[in-house]
C-alpha cells in the first residue's frame, strides 16, 4: 500500500488530497471559477497568484482531514504537466518543499494520467485494458490504457476541444462562463433536432475530433436571425451534435479495438446528452461504462494521488530537479520518473 499527499494546480483549481492506493482520505478543491468568470475564461496570471494565496491552506486542510500524521504519508505527488506553467510551478514548489521538509519521495504526475486514474477511485476493482474518453476544456481524446503507465492515444483534438467548444458557443449565445453547464441547462428547453450542425469528422482519422467548424457553423446560424435568437434550440442542437459525435467515436473505438470498458472523464463527462447517448449505445454493444462522480471528473488532486501511489509502489519517483512542463504528451509521462530499484 502507498499513501500520498497530492497537489494539483494545473489550471484554475487549487486542489490537495491524501490518497491511499485507490481510497480517498481527504479531497480539498478550491475553485477559482468565480474569479475568472468576469473575464470569460481563465486568466493565467490571476490563476497563478490565487494558487499561491490558497495552496498552504489547502495543504493544511487536506492533511488535517486525512487524520494521518506525516509519519504515515509515503510520498508527495504533484501535477508536473501539462497546464498553465505559472500555475503548475506553484504546486511544484509546494510539493518540493514538503518533500524536502518531511523527507518523502517526490512523484511528478501527468495531468491526463491523473484524469484516467479517477476511474480507479470510482471503481477500485477496475483493471486495464480499457478505453478512456477524456473530454475537458483542453481535450477530446480517446486513450487506450494498455497497462499501468502504458498509454496509446487513439483519438485526439485537432483544434477546439469539446469543453472549449461548449465555452465558446455559450459565449456567443450570451450564456456566460463556464459554458458547458449553462448550455446543458438551457438545452433542456430546446429542440435538439432544430438545426443540423457538422460533427467534425476528419477523413481517415475516425477517432479524432475537430469542433472549430461546428462552432463557426453555430455562429453563422445565429447571424441569420435579425430578431430574437432561438437560444434554447441552438444550444440543444449544438449539444446533441457534440454528444453524438463523441459517443459514436468512443463506442466505435472500443468495439474496433476489442475493449469491453469505456471510462468517461473530464468536465464534459457531466453533460447529460453525452451520458444518455453513451448509455444507450453501450447497452446495444454490451459495453461497460464507468462515469466517475463529477467531483472526480473535473480537476482534483485525488486522481493525481491515485496515479502517484501507483508509481510510488512501482518504485517510480522523481528527483528534486523535476520541472513543470506546459506541454507534454501522455505517452512521454514515464520520462518524469527515475526508477529507484
Ligand atoms: O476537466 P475540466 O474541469 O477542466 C479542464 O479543462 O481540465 O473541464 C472543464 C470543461 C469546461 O469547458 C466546461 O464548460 C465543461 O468542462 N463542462 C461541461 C459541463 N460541465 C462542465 N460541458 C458540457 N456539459 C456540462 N454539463
Ligand atoms: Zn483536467
Amino acid at each position: 500500500m502507498a499513501t500520498v499527499l497530492a497537489i494539483e494546480t494545473s489550471c484554475d483549481e487549487t486542489a490537495v488530497a491524501v490518497v491511499s492506493d485507490r481510497q480517498i482520505l481527504s479531497n480539498i478543491i478550491t475553485s477559482q471559477i468565480k474569479i475568472h468568470a468576469e473575464f470569460g475564461g481563465v486568466v493565467p496570471e490571476i490563476a497563478a497568484r490565487n494558487h499561491l494565496e490558497t495552496i498552504n491552506y489547502a495543504i493544511a486542510q487536506a492533511y488535517q482531514e486525512s487524520g494521518l500524521t506525516w509519519h504515515e504519508i509515503d510520498g508527495i505527488a504533484v501535477t508536473a504537466a501539462p497546464g498553465l506553467i505559472g500555475s503548475l510551478m506553484i504546486g511544484m514548489t509546494a510539493a518540493k518543499t514538503l518533500s524536502l521538509i518531511h523527507q518523502k519521495p517526490l512523484i511528478g504526475v501527468h495531468h491526463l494520467e491523473g484524469h484516467i486514474f479517477s476511474a480507479f477511485l470510482a471503481e477500485p476493482s477496475l483493471e486495464p485494458p480499457f478505453l478512456c474518453l477524456l473530454v475537458s476544456g483542453g481535450h477530446s481524446s480517446l486513450i487506450l490504457i494498455k497497462d499501468y503507465g502504458q498509454y496509446q492515444v487513439l483519438g485526439r483534438t485537432r483544434d477546439d476541444a469539446a469543453g472549449e467548444a461548449f465555452d465558446k458557443v455559450a459565449r456567443l449565445l450570451g450564456l456566460g462562463y463556464p459554458g458547458g453547464p449553462a448550455i446543458d441547462q438551457v438545452a433542456k428547453q430546446g429542440n435538439p433536432k432544430a438545426f443540423k450542425f457538422p460533427q467534425g469528422h476528419i477523413p481517415n482519422f475516425p477517432y479524432d475530433s475537430s469542433f472549430s467548424g461546428l462552432k463557426t457553423s453555430v455562429l453563422r446560424q445565429t447571424e441569420k436571425f435579425t430578431e430574437e435568437i432561438p437560444v434554447a434550440d441552438i444550444a440543444a442542437s449544438f449539444q446533441e451534435t457534440v454528444a453524438l459525435a463523441l459517443s459514436t467515436r468512443a463506442i466505435n473505438c472500443a468495439v474496433e479495438n476489442d475493449l469491453g470498458t469505456i471510462v468517461v472523464v473530464g468536465g464534459v463527462a457531466a453533460n447529460s446528452a453525452l451520458r444518455s447517448h453513451l448509455n444507450h449505445l453501450a447497452q446495444i454493444h454490451n459495453l461497460h461504462l464507468v462515469f466517475p462522480p463529477l467531483v472526480l471528473c473535473t480537476d482534483n488532486a485525488a486522481m493525481i494521488g491515485c496515479a502517484g501511489a501507483m508509481h510510488l509502489k512501482r518504485g517510480e519517483v522523481s528527483d528534486l530537479s523535476l520541472r513543470s512542463y506546459a506541454r507534454m504528451d501522455i505517452t512521454e509521462s514515464q520520462s518524469l520518473y527515475q526508477a529507484i530499484h
